[in-house]
């Protein structure tokens, strides 16, 4: 078959990026992204193309080529739904936050309300497209709640997880790796679902990028290949306290081990601790899949991962207490980047949270600047942890709009993001108008050691 009409539901960082490359790679195909925030629809249907709500290099150029011509945001769901022929469900799966499962498992309640609302809505046949990761066997859920409620139509039920980064999504969604499609491999009408898909790829990705499995093979590559990328990190960074206290340095042994090329060099960038809406949350309901079969070894495995990287956290937080003598009440530090990596404005999970939080418990004064975070989104970061009382946090932090007003002054600087421009700062100029001994703690091995010694700074940086 031929897909005319395509719905999304969830305008967030994998729908809308997602949807806007498939409707200006394919013309011919009407694609509508729904969601129930009005005002991020509001956002995505901005006339000034630069207010969309994310901010990914390159999207905003995507959005303009395609929106109004095939590509559509709106509110209303169930038009949306009845007139499409292949609906993506794209709505977020974070970690449980109550029940069986709280703190670990991935909550797909969302996930259950979209299956409920296409089976009430419609009356012919549907392909329904996983695109949020998902739990594996999710799709054997998705399907009971969809044929059990449905008007007698037919779904088919794929699995297409997205393996786009936040700061390369256009890149990554135009030059993809792969892409994967997990289906029923079982039955005419699944193999037809799963061709219609790789059609829709094949517009720009090579067939053989395209990869077809079985449903549950697919829906677990997803957590797997999260995983396995955490687990990198958690690996250098774990390489990184032994480079500290040995006089080795992190980027020589990453670039060593890298070299190797059943290794590779990429994702060994030692640093403050990843953060981000997927790495922790996809770990920790791998961990709890793995601990729902018994397979408790498994789970210990890859719970490490997770220990590991709130361990770099903290004691990345810890050493800049040591190192200001013990004590930074009253103190101002100031923070450059709040983003979990650069490039991008989504602050979830960011290590910086956890450090600034740390530092607030020792009664520091923080000031952050980061070129794309708002003031709001940092309270509303701060405020989420309950640490304390949510005026608290407006008083003991200050967000600043230029790097030089944060420093100013400033007892200790910690750099959290790898933004480009921080590379770019009049070091000497900073330096000059700090308090001194001008304390300087670089989270992502991003300056130049012998210069910042050079011009008076002392100097820390994960794994030297
Ligand atoms: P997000 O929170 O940015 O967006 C999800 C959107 O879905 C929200 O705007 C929400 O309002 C909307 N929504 C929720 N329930 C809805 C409903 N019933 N009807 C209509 N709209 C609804 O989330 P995201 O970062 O885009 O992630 C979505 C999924 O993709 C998650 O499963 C995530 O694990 C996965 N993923 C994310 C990334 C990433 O880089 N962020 C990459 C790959 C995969
Ligand atoms: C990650 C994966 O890279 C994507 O393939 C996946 O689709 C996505 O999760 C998801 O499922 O949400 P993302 O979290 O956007 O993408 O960004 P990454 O580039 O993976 O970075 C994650 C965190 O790890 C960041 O905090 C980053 O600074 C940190 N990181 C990454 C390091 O500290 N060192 C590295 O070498 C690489």
């Amino acid at each position: 078959m031929k897909v005319k009409n395509i719905c999304c539901i969830g305008a967030g960082y994998v729908g809308g990026p997602t949807m806007s490359v498939i409707a200006q790679k394919c013309p011919e195909i009407n694609v509508t992204v729904v969601d129930l925030n009005e005002k991020r629809i509001a956002a995505w249907n901005d006339e000034d193309v630069d207010n969309i709500p994310i901010y990914e290099p390159g999207l905003s150029a995507v959005v303009a080529d395609a929106r109004g011509r095939n590509l559509f945001f709106s509110t209303d769901v169930d038009e949306a739904i009845d007139k499409a022929d292949m609906i993506f469900i794209s709505v977020n799966t974070p970690t449980k936050t109550y029940g069986i499962g709280k703190g670990m498992a991935a909550d797909l309640k969302w996930i259950e309300l979209c299956a409920r609302q296409i089976a009430r809505v419609a009356t012919s046949d549907k392909i329904v497209v996983e695109k949020s990761t998902l739990p594996v066997r999710t799709a054997q859920a998705l399907k009971n709640i969809l044929d059990n409620t449905g008007n007698g139509v037919n779904f088919q039920i794929l699995s297409n997880p997205e393996f786009l980064a936040e700061g390369t999504a256009v890149d990554d969604l135009l030059k993809p790796d792969r892409v994967l499609i997990g289906g029923d491999l079982d039955t005419e009408k699944g193999k037809d679902a799963m061709q219609a898909l790789v059609d829709i790829y094949a517009h720009w990705v090579p067939q053989a990028n395209i990869l077809t499995t079985n449903v549950w093979s697919s829906e677990l590559s997803k957590l797997t290949a999260n995983a396995f990328l955490a687990q990198r990190v958690s690996s250098i960074n774990a390489m990184s306290e032994l480079c500290e206290v040995t006089g080795a340095d992190v980027n020589e042994v990453a670039k060593a081990v890298g070299m190797d090329s059943r290794i590779g060099p990429k994702f060994l960038k030692a640093s403050v601790g990843f953060g981000g809406s997927c790495f922790q949350k996809d770990i920790l309901n791998l961990v709890y899949i793995a601990k729902s079969f018994g397979l408790n070894e498994v789970a210990d495995y890859w719970e490490q991962v997770i220990l590991m990287n709130d361990h770099q956290k903290r004691r990345f937080a810890a050493n800049i207490v040591k190192t200001l003598y013990n004590t930074v009440s009253g103190k101002k530090i100031s923070m450059l980047g709040w983003a979990f990596k650069k490039d991008t404005n989504d602050t979830r999970e960011a290590a910086s949270i956890y450090v600034a939080d740390y530092l607030l418990n020792e009664q520091a004064e923080i000031v952050v600047y980061d070129p794309k975070v708002t003031e709001e989104q940092i309270y509303a970061d701060l405020d989420y942890l309950g640490s304390r009382p949510d005026e608290e946090n407006r008083k003991l932090v200050k967000v600043v709009n230029t790097s030089k007003e944060a420093c100013n002054e400033a007892h200790a600087i910690a750099v959290m993001t790898e933004w480009d421009e921080f590379v770019e700062i009049d070091w000497q100029t900073v330096y000059e108008n700090m308090l001194k001994p001008a304390f300087l703690f670089d989270g992502r091995k991003l300056l130049d050691k012998h210069k910042m010694k050079d011009l008076g700074f002392k100097f820390y940086a994960i794994g030297n």
